[in-house]
């Protein structure tokens, strides 16, 4: 069966033909880079395959290495062009429009090899060093029927309903040279979801995958879209322990933004990859450094427990100024008055009311509705205690108070003044120069972004500082800071400098990953080569 015609796909909206997308020629030069097709090297030396090479994007900047090349290495670039690189596209106008962009570019120029045909079905014995491209995307259902049966059967990474980009990986990995590398760009989807997994698997058992760069929310291409890319770039080695991830809202990002290296997946199942808590086993979590981490108190009657009036109604030993969410907005501390009634004494017991006559007197004036809580109707002679206990401990505490959905870049230590209420998380530890540094671990870009991923993005951006959440966190080990480190962690708290901190976090997450990474070169495996 032959696809050999440009009228296969659906024509889209925009008059264009169903999954021509066509990359921007900065993230061409991008990606050629990053599989190494450099023109400092002889490119006489090396062939590259453009395996849907639309109006040519790639192949212009890959003959224009090649001319500088020659300059270098003295060879005729034009025998190089016409010999070296192998280039397909389905439809004959496109190859026609990369005729004329070479025409107008390179006059005199040869041409590569173009073969009008459907790169899928055509037999290919040669192999490559180089594979660059941005295969089209066609969605599962807008392939046609009878020819989806035959690729299902030529493709075992044609899984579940996956996109026609998914089999260009498959076939272009086969032709790599061992050594080679592959560098496409496409929709980010097959790395997440149930479509992707064979192929997923597939890299992972037999290649080794050298960097994925995240556009999400980029603009890659020439035009805006609605799939979100990736770049990645695969060779044909031995898989490796670990691999380079980034993730850039801007192709800007990708000149100056560093690469993070992350744990490479065994399996189908690359989830954990993208996580970068999962990715710091060095690091420690916040408990595992003793520290605890609490919520504020739950009274059950807010409007009878906590109030700025209680002051001169109630005694007051039985009052707390207490603390919450509101109070911390703005990135400040500011408190507003508000108490909290204690009916706990020191040891945790309710105290005698009879002892507390302007206490007992208030809360007999409200005894209907507190007896009406669920805490109350259990024991019904303790109807005026709150729903948690009151610890007068825990006011005296340093700590350090995170509302539980907040905007603020800030975060604040209570020295032991406040009691927080029920929309507050606190940190408590062994003393307060470990809170100063926890504080400001926790006001970094290492930690806000781990919140982010964790918490799932939901909150328009704002971190969510529950208790689930602090709990997941990886951070450097507090205990394990140099002196100098430990000060400057301090003194970012102090002076509220993000920047302070945000450098020491850096150099102290790249240290412990640098460290994992020397000792992490996978042995091969017995790879069960299931798509052999
Ligand atoms: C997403 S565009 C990319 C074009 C170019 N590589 C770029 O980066 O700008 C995909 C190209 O694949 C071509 N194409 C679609 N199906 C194909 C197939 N089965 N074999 C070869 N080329 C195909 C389309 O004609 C289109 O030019």
């Amino acid at each position: 069966m032959s696809l050999n015609n440009n009228k296969f796909y659906d024509i889209r909206k925009n008059g264009k033909q169903e999954g021509d997308v066509f990359t921007s020629p900065k993230i061409a030069c991008y990606i050629l880079d990053l599989i190494g097709y450099t023109p400092d090297k002889n490119l006489s030396k090396c062939n590259i395959l453009e395996p849907s090479c639309g109006d040519g994007v790639f192949v212009i900047e890959i003959i224009h290495r090649i001319l500088v090349s020659s300059r270098f290495y003295g060879f005729d670039p034009y025998s190089v062009v016409e010999r070296n690189i192998v280039c397909y596209d389905i439809d004959s106008e496109k190859i026609k429009c990369c005729h004329e962009r070479i025409d107008q570019t390179f006059p005199g120029c040869a041409y590569p090899q173009f073969h009008t045909a459907d790169f899928l079905m055509d037999e290919i014995q040669e192999k490559f060093d180089f594979i660059v491209g941005n295969p089209p995307y066609i969605r599962y259902e807008k392939i046609p029927a009878n020819v989806r049966s035959v690729y299902k059967k030529m493709f075992a990474t044609f899984y579940y309903r996956a996109d026609l980009y998914v089999l260009f990986f498959e076939k272009t990995l086969k032709l790599l040279k061992p050594g080679g590398t592959h560098g496409f760009i496409c929709a980010n989807r097959w790395l997440k979801n149930e479509y992707g997994k064979n192929l997923r698997g597939y890299i992972a058992y037999n290649y080794r995958l050298r960097y994925i760069a995240d556009l999400e929310r980029s603009n890659a291409f020439q035009e805006k879209v609605l799939a979100y890319p990736a770049i990645t770039v695969i060779s044909n080695e031995v898989p490796s322990a670990t691999y380079h991830y980034m993730e850039v809202t801007d192709i800007e990002q990708l000149e100056w933004k560093k690469w993070t290296i992350r744990n490479m997946s065994t399996t189908n199942d690359w989830s954990e990859m993208f996580c970068e808590i999962s990715n710091f086993g060095s690091l420690l979590t916040i408990e595992e450094q003793n520290f605890h981490i609490g919520i504020g108190v739950a009274t059950g009657a807010d409007s009878i427990y906590i109030s700025t009036t209680l002051k001169g109604v109630i005694e007051e030993s039985r009052l707390l100024p207490a603390i919450n969410a509101r109070n911390l907005t703005g990135d400040k501390l500011s408190w507003n008055g508000e108490y909290l009634l204690n009916p706990f004494d020191e040891n945790g017991n309710l105290v005698d009311l009879a002892c507390y006559p302007k206490t007992q007197q208030y809360l007999e004036s409200k005894k209907e509705i507190l007896s009406n809580r669920h805490i109350a109707k259990k024991i019904p002679t303790n109807w005026y205690r709150t729903i948690d206990k009151i610890r007068t401990d825990l006011q005296k505490a340093p700590k350090i108070l995170l509302p539980d959905i907040s905007g603020n870049s800030l975060l604040f230590i209570d020295e032991g003044r406040f009691y927080p209420l029920h929309n507050i998380y606190y940190i408590t530890g062994e003393d307060i120069h470990q809170l100063k540094i926890l504080c400001s671990i926790l006001m970094s870009d290492f930690v806000r972004k781990q919140i982010q991923r964790i918490s799932n993005n939901m909150n328009g951006g704002y971190a969510r500082w529950q208790s689930q959440n602090l709990r997941k966190l990886r951070i450097p080990d507090i205990k394990g800071l140099s002196h100098e480190q430990a000060a400057i962690l301090e003194e970012g708290y102090e002076k509220k400098d993000i920047k302070l901190i945000n450098d020491c976090i850096s150099y102290l997450t790249q240290n412990t990953i640098s460290a994992r990474e020397s000792q992490a070169t996978r042995k091969p495996q017995q790879l069960s080569l299931i798509f052999s």
